[in-house]
């Protein structure tokens, strides 16, 4: 599988972290940084992995800034993606199976190195369940669609 990461300054530390499980789990990695620990701002990053996304150079994204929150609430402003934020290993499965997540956000000041692997973990293995949870999301998209100007 291929992932795109990124993160801000809050998520570095956790994304050197990630990256370097995603590479020993066997996935390809495109890493677009943030490099380093010096501030910058987060949506310049999440776009970034969204696009790769999109245009179907990645499988999937992994995101992380502070909270995980900044960085989901940008890529979700983009129509075709299904990012979640996950805290624990549950929220990563039912994001999954029923939500078909294509992004993943972890918040790098939330939660630790071991956790956040138990999570990125149960996100890449599990399946999306298809059925009624397709039509939601066919929803979801169609309803979004009215209010975009
Ligand atoms: C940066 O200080 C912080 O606001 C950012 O990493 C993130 O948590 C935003 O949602």
């Amino acid at each position: 599988m291929k992932i795109a990461i990124a993160c801000d300054h809050g998520g570095f530390e956790l994304k050197e972290t990630v990256t370097a499980h995603l590479k020993s789990r066997g996935c390809g990695v495109t890493d677009l940084g943030t490099h380093g620990t010096d501030s910058v701002d987060y949506p310049q990053y999440a776009m970034a992995v969204v696009r790769e996304v999109l245009e179907e150079r990645a499988d999937r994204g992994i995101l992380i800034c502070g909270s995980g929150i900044g960085m989901c609430m940008t890529a979700n402003r983009v129509p075709g993606v299904r990012a979640i934020m996950a805290s624990e290993p549950y929220a990563a499965k039912m994001g999954r199976r029923h939500n078909n997540s294509n992004i993943l956000c972890l918040g790098g000041r939330f939660i630790g190195p071991g956790l956040a692997l138990e999570i990125v973990d149960t996100w890449l293995q599990e399946p999306f369940e298809g059925g009624r949870h397709q039509r939601r999301l066919d929803l979801m998209e169609e309803l979004a669609r009215g209010f975009a100007s």
